[in-house]
């Protein structure tokens, strides 16, 4: 058999090697390095004289195998229960590029022929790849991105049935029990590693668990997957190692390795004995002898080449520079990283601009990878206090969901600037809709369904959600359009954070003039109320289509204003939006119209709850009877006066009340 080495041992027990036979025909072996092991390999494969096992060394394109020479029973459901575990190191030929990967392999034939090396492991090819008659099972340790098998990155961890595209995979990692979270791990770092691949055909679920070697086994496993092997494994099956290069390479070695089968398996299989491993290669130390002179030159040289590259590094990392703080880490799954988000908005052009809030520039932006479209909300940030209370609200944030709120993906820190990723809505803003120039005329159906939705949202903020969430700044232009042009309310958390980046002898702003409740204007205290307050501005907005302050013939105009005027002239429909041309729902627009007065009255008592709101938009309440009804003034200072929007305000407010 060419290129098929095969190694034999007498029966004899070495102390590097024990292999015992259970009265229940279970296989249990432990191999603390491979001098006297029984092994199948070929490719690349060789078992240097300390007893490390070289899977592939660094030729482009090889693929290497290594297996137990013969067949295991798998027949019975207990026997198909196994643990296993073994000591690797993958050393890349050059850092930067390496490839491809280790595999524990279950297989029905040490046949690889037809195999092909690169992304394939050495298992499959083109053809074979994902075809139920492979009967293989493998957990991949992967250095390589493969786009056709859907990798999630160029150093992960994955499942593997039948088919290289992974059941299930996870970036390389481990939790760390001293530290109580999840640290990553690079594979290809030439730095040995131990895993642990443990199977129960009771529960049916397959776990992995990595760790730099020399640690004990994490009590958390990196990876934990429900699959029924009985229905993937044959009656008898071989076990062993797959390994391959691609168009750059790493050479792949197993120090040591242990297996058994049967359920409670475990135990026996984590005995490996590190004192007894081989050691491996000393990585680096094949350079070749060189004389003084050229070797003077060649450290002179590296030298130079070395500062200009680190020059040019750290001015690489100094733009890429994030602020991460060791508390930061539990929210770690909502952080972006100012790379990627770098990438995904070109470098935050100014062609990408969406808008510009009162709290920084929104822009456009498509994740690299993933092409999934987002918001980038740049917000400055010029002090460090109150950092820490932002980020645990924004990871707060980031639980809401609702159909009608804008949902926050995540956030990323650096230096003075914080930046927040919301979901990209493609209709823009409502405002843009209301008063803009060229844009397409919002129907009655629409302007309902708007409203309808908005005050959805604030039903959830205010009563629906964990905690009472004040948003503290509705307004059209937080209100944005999705494809179907349903209302989301975006934007919550900002004001919170404007409060703590602003400058302390500034005014505090929170809100919009025009939307602000007058008692927040008095006490500038922010409460359901006040946003109540707000949402009613905003649907008289919608049902009118005018903003909140105008001027109208030399004079100033609140739409509260003007909405009560035509009321009290028992025409109230007159104030609706002259762009429907008469074209709505007479009910509804008399419904909208005097709700947002309802909701927009200056005594927050009189104001009704979100939920009231909901009641009476679905129909399933009337407005209270006692409210004034047209033709007789019962109004007298009922909207708040053009001044009081203007006075200047302190605010100490708090956006999430406790309930
Ligand atoms: C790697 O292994 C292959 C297959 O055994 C062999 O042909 C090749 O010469 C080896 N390359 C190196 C760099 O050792
Ligand atoms: C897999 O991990 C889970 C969670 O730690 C554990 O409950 C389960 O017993 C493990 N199963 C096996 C087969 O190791
Ligand atoms: C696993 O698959 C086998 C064969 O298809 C079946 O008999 C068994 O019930 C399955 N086990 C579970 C837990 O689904």
């Amino acid at each position: 058999m060419p290129g098929v080495k095969l190694r034999f041992v007498i029966a004899i027990s070495f102390w590097s090697l024990a292999l015992t036979t259970s009265t229940k025909n279970f296989k249990q072996f432990t191999y603390n390095g491979f001098q006297q092991a029984e092994l199948h390999l070929d490719g690349g494969a060789t078992v240097h004289s300390n007893g490390l096992l070289q899977l592939t060394n660094t030729s482009n394109q090889v693929k290497a195998h290594a297996f137990v020479p013969h067949r295991l029973n798998f027949d019975s459901p207990s026997s198909l229960s196994f643990s296993t575990t073994f000591a690797f190191a993958m050393f890349p030929e050059i850092q930067a590029a390496c490839g491809q990967g280790i595999a524990f392999v279950l297989s029905p034939s040490m046949d690889f022929s037809q195999a092909t090396a690169g992304q394939f492991f050495g298992l499959f090819n083109s053809s074979t790849n994902g075809k139920s008659s492979n009967r293989i099972f493998a957990v991949e340790l992967d250095s390589m991105q493969s786009i056709e098998f859907g990798d999630i990155d160029n150093n992960h961890v994955g499942i593997d049935v039948n088919d290289l595209r992974s059941m299930a995979s996870v970036t390389a990692g481990y939790f760390n029990d001293v530290e109580k979270r999840n640290k990553r791990l690079n594979l290809n770092s030439a730095k040995p590693m131990q895993i642990w691949i443990d199977y129960d055909s009771v529960d049916t679920v397959v776990n992995v668990t990595l760790a730099p070697l020399g640690l004990p086994r994490p009590s958390k496993p990196l990876l934990s997957l429900p699959v029924n092997l009985s229905e993937v494994v044959r009656d008898t099956m071989y076990v062993g190692f797959s390994s391959s290069t691609s168009a750059s390479a790493s050479s792949h070695y197993v120090l040591g390795w242990s297996f058994s089968q049967g359920r409670q398996a475990q135990a026996q299989a984590q005995t490996l004995d590190l004192s007894k491993l081989p050691s491996l290669p000393d990585f680096g130390s094949k350079s070749r002898k060189l004389s003084r002179v050229s070797m003077v030159f060649v450290i002179l040289t590296a030298a130079v080449l070395t500062s200009i590259a680190l020059g040019m590094y750290l001015r690489w990392r100094k733009k890429f520079e994030e602020t991460l703080e060791d508390w930061e880490q539990q929210y770690i799954l909502q952080r972006f990283s100012y790379k990627d988000l770098y990438k995904a908005t070109k470098g935050f052009k100014d062609k990408e601009l969406l808008g510009m809030g009162g709290f920084g520039k929104v822009y456009k932006g498509k994740l690299p990878y993933t092409n999934v479209e987002i918001a980038v909300k740049k917000v400055s940030h010029s002090s460090g206090q109150g950092v820490r209370e932002f980020v645990t609200e924004i990871a707060c944030m980031g639980r809401l969901r609702h159909r009608n709120l804008v949902q926050l993906r995540g956030y990323c820190r650096r230096k003075g600037d914080l930046f927040l990723v919301y979901d990209y809505m493609v209709n823009g803003s409502l405002d843009k809709y209301l008063y803009e120039e060229g844009k397409p005329n919002l129907s009655w159906s629409e302007r309902f369904k708007i409203v309808k939705g908005l005050a959805s949202a604030l039903v959830y903020l205010h009563e629906e959600w964990e905690q009472v969430v004040v948003h503290r700044d509705v307004k059209p232009s937080n209100v944005l359009l999705d494809a179907n042009m349903n209302a989301r309310l975006g934007d919550f958390g900002v004001a919170r954070l404007y409060d703590h980046g602003s400058n302390p002898h500034k005014t505090h702003i929170v809100g919009t003039c025009g939307y602000l409740a007058p008692e927040l204007i008095r006490k500038g205290r922010a409460t359901t109320a006040t946003d109540v307050f707000s949402f009613g501005i905003t649907v008289l907005e919608v049902a009118c289509g005018r903003s909140p302050l105008s001027f109208v013939g030399g004079q100033d105009y609140t739409v509260t204003d003007w909405v009560n005027d035509c009321w009290m002239r028992g025409v109230i429909v007159e104030a609706s939006d002259p762009r429907l041309g008469g074209d709505y729902v007479l009910e509804e627009m008399k419904l909208v119209l005097k709700l947002g007065m309802l909701c927009s009255q200056p005594s927050p008592e009189a104001r009704p709850k979100m939920r009231q709101v909901m009641q009476f938009l679905d129909g399933d309440a009337t407005l209270p009877v006692t409210f004034p009804s047209g033709g007789n003034n019962t109004l007298p200072s009922f909207s708040p006066s053009y001044e009081a929007m203007f006075t200047s305000y302190s605010i100490d407010s708090v956006l999430i009340v406790g309930r």
